[in-house]
């Protein structure tokens, strides 16, 4: 195989900043998402914070997750709080109709979530139900969350261990109300969404940054209604939803593993579609919020493959390869490259569940590639926005073509500039000349994820077939940086 050749830019004329809350994530009640994931049984034999598993908590917070979307998803419009609060043996049980049918104890509710966000150091992100809910029951809600005075609502969060107020800031306005939210249509959504918001308040220290139900992946007249039907002025966000199948094929998929190249292709195909689905989306936005002031939130995205043979199909458990490293990396690259607009994003999901950055077997914890992705990729967090001109050739397999390469530059608080970079040539490896413009540099030091196979996984037995390793691939030649990107891999580089 050949080694290609890339040119790259990197300016420093930019002033916008790539927020934190693009690297968030989505925890529903599904699966092993909730129960068997973050909540686990008394007795199973890890260091927990009441359930909460300490070791998950603990390799979250390395990677500095920096919110987290509960209660869904689709559960999420059928969730009622108030049966999730006061004492446990007390709580309803319920079934949860989306996923698998399975009974749902109520034990993980808002105090349980809370304080899961309160270890893990993030913001959490409720979403709310507009579904099968009421206006007054989510009214009611965010008075108990968020309100500092004394009413019967905020009486009964004393009463269960929380006299002050949790101060939740990211409150979602239904979820997929296109489908399984409620199978509206973008204009009675639009008028749902203004009658729920306006008694959804804003409480001292705590205003809401109320995230209206956006498109389902290219669904643009859906954008373009609720931009114009709610207006700018009532949303702080407006969410997208978009999934990567490696298919394309809802009711056949493909497989998390033992797929072969042409598997691999479409699914890195299909993932690039994210770049137009925001650029589209943006533009539309634009035209009712030229300044940019509404954040495109694209709180599920993820690749979604058949589940795991011999699992409940209602769990979505699949497993996690170099793929969906590639995936996470490009996906992450195309979002702060948009930071203008994309503002917060939310990986579906942490724990067990699709793309997730962890799974779990009873006691034993596996890191997946996905998360040593945004393990490399947490320099960006907050940081100055570098914009990048990218020069670069073509993979291509049976006739198909997609872009090779591509890469996110950015400056951190103490000056650092970090680049993180994805080759999804499958084969060549691809030298990457760069020039900065305005920006001075020394040395270089990075880290590299990859593997011999894209199928390649971490299992319990194996966990660190993918975890970074030290990068020797990156010189100085005169003013420029030449990275010698390997085939298939996910590059950080640091430049002091
Ligand atoms: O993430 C799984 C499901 O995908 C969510 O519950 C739903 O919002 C989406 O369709």
């Amino acid at each position: 195989y050949a080694q290609n050749t890339a040119t790259l830019t990197v300016s420093n004329n930019s002033k916008d900043t790539i927020s934190r809350n693009i690297y968030g994530q989505f925890a529903e009640h599904l699966g092993r998402g909730i129960y068997g994931g973050f909540w686990v049984d008394k007795t199973l034999p890890v260091a927990k914070q009441d359930r909460i598993r300490l070791d998950v908590v603990n390799a979250l917070k390395k990677i500095k997750i920096p919110n987290l979307r509960w209660p869904g998803g689709c559960f999420a419009d059928e969730y009622h709080w108030r049966d999730g609060i006061g004492p446990r043996p007390q709580r309803p049980k319920m079934i949860n109709t989306n996923w698998g049918g399975v009974v749902e104890d109520n034990s993980f509710g808002t105090h349980e979530f809370l304080e899961l966000c309160q270890l893990l150091g993030c913001e959490p992100y409720i979403s709310a139900n507009v579904g099968s809910g009421t206006v007054q029951e989510m009214s009611n809600w965010v008075e108990y969350l968020n309100f500092d005075g004394e009413s019967p609502l905020t009486n009964l969060r004393t009463q269960n261990g929380h006299p002050k107020p949790f101060n939740v800031h990211f409150w979602g306005v239904g979820n997929e109300s296109w489908g399984c939210g409620g199978n509206m249509t973008p204009e009675h959504y639009s008028d749902e969404y203004r009658r729920y918001a306006s008694f959804a308040k804003n409480y001292n220290n705590a205003k809401l940054k109320k995230i209206a139900c956006g498109p389902n992946a290219s669904d643009y007249n859906w954008t373009e209604t609720c931009m114009k039907n709610i207006g700018p002025g009532r949303m702080w966000g407006l969410s997208l939803h978009y999934y990567t199948l490696p298919t394309g094929n809802w009711s056949d998929k493909g497989s998390s593993t033992n797929f072969g190249e042409a598997a691999y292709f479409n699914t890195m195909k299909n993932c690039l579609q994210m770049e137009e689905l925001v650029t589209k989306h943006s533009a539309i936005m634009d035209k009712y919020d030229p300044q940019k002031k509404v954040a495109l939130v694209v709180d599920e995205w993820g690749v979604w493959t058949n589940v795991m043979p011999g699992t409940n199909p209602g769990f979505l458990f699949q497993q996690n390869s170099l793929r969906d490293a590639l995936v996470a990396a490009t996906t992450l690259n195309i979002f702060n490259n948009h930071c203008d607009r994309v503002k917060m994003a939310a990986l579906a999901q942490c724990i067990n569940v699709l793309q997730a950055l962890i799974i779990t077997d009873k006691e034993k914890m596996l890191l997946t590639p996905t998360y040593y992705v945004f393990d490399m990729y947490k320099v960006h967090q907050d940081a100055r926005y570098l914009p990048v001109k990218l020069n670069a050739p073509e993979y291509e397999y049976e006739g198909k073509k997609i872009l090779a390469v591509n890469v996110t530059a950015s400056q951190d608080a103490a000056g650092k500039v970090h680049l993180t970079l994805a080759n999804l040539d499958a084969h060549n490896t691809i030298a990457v000349s760069t020039e900065f413009k305005d920006i001075a540099w020394q040395a270089v030091t990075g880290r590299v994820l990859t593997s011999a196979k894209v199928d390649d996984i971490n299992t319990f037995e194996k966990p660190y077939t993918l975890i970074p390793k030290t990068f020797t691939g990156a010189r100085k030649e005169g003013d420029k940086l030449v990275i010698n990107m390997p085939a298939k891999a996910v590059v950080e580089l640091e430049l002091n």
